[in-house]
């Protein structure tokens, strides 16, 4: 890795555009090269993930030593109308991917999903459960996954969950908005896992990355914040914390249809990541606390 560059693809998402903000904090030596599919934004550089000859060039004659794939098609209800499309960001590019960094002897980060697991489980989800995803996103992703794996090149694999931030669609500013206009409101209670907030995700892959060492730590890995809640718990933390009265109310996941299933138990185990990289999480509730914050300093 040493004086070689690290890549991000989907560098305009949640997770992508907290990478962009906190890259500079943790003194890595490489120069960041922040991608995406279309340009658009200041320093942003064009990379669709799906053109193999741009990935292979970008990985090579940019000097990457890391890659870390940011980008992912992640509606999950479009996803079961066109498992084609998915497919094509989450295991077919990254399959490109992970190709050009075994040429290029470079170390790929790639971020999965809870989604690649039933959700019949009642204890953490440790990093080699049985996975069986309930629905075509899931799918796609873990078919990336083994996409990877196969590839032969150096990887971690993270996957995560329930994924905020104060950029872009996410469940927390769906919250905040419906919260704030209605009096009441019901949100499932038969769905648990953990928030993750994307700027902690972001500190970790960057903790990861000036560790030195990953090369040597390859695997899968779990990373979501501290905690466990249901969809409405979380629901009624965002009311909680807006300062909004909105009656927030129980209901179960038949009452909210949705095209695709979802897992109804997506608690990850992350003792191996803590561990590995002596990482410290923060608790989903403070996390979303700064969010919130966030969000009201700049009336979003
Ligand atoms: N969001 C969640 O709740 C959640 C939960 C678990 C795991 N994850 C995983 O966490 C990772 C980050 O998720 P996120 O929420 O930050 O995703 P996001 O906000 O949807 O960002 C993904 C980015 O990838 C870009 N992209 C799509 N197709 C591309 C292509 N062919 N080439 C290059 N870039 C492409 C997207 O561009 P467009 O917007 O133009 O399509 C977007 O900017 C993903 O791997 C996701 O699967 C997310």
């Amino acid at each position: 890795m040493q004086n070689r560059n690290i890549l991000v693809t989907g560098a305009c998402g949640q997770l992508g555009r907290e990478l962009r903000r906190l890259a500079d904090v943790y003194g890595i030596s490489g120069r960041f090269v922040f991608t995406d599919i279309v340009q658009g934004e200041d320093g942003i550089f064009e990379l669709d993930m799906t053109d193999k000859e741009a990935v292979l060039a970008a990985v090579k004659d940019g000097n990457i030593g890391i890659v870390v794939n940011c980008a992912a098609y992640t509606n999950v209800d479009k996803a079961e109308e066109d498992e084609t499309a998915a497919a094509s960001v989450n295991c077919d590019a990254v399959r490109n991917l992970a190709e050009a960094c075994r040429e290029n002897s470079s170390l790929l980060i790639h971020v999965s999903t809870d989604y690649v697991f039933d959700g019949n489980a009642c204890v953490p989800y440790t990093e080699d459960a049985e996975t069986a995803p309930a629905n075509a996103y899931g799918r796609t992703k873990l078919a990336g996954e083994k996409a990877v794996e196969e590839s032969g090149c150096k990887a971690i694999i993270i996957r995560t969950a329930w994924l905020y931030s104060p950029c872009g669609k996410n469940f927390v500013k769906t919250m905040l908005k419906l919260t704030g206009e209605r009096d009441s409101l019901k949100v499932v209670y038969d769905q648990v896992g953990t928030p993750t907030c994307a700027a902690d995700l972001a500190s970790a892959i960057l903790a990861i990355i000036a560790d030195g060492n990953a090369e040597n730590k390859t695997g899968i890995y779990h990373y979501t914040d501290e905690g466990v809640c249901s969809w409405y718990d979380f629901a009624v933390a965002v009311n909680e914390l807006a300062g909004h009265d909105c009656a927030v109310g129980p209901c179960r996941s038949e009452e909210y249809p949705s095209k695709a299933l979802r897992p109804h138990y997506s608690v990850l185990d992350k003792r191996k990541i803590k561990s590995a990289f002596g990482l410290s999480i923060p608790h989903w509730r403070e996390s979303l606390k700064n969010c919130i914050g966030i969000l009201s300093d700049n009336n979003i």
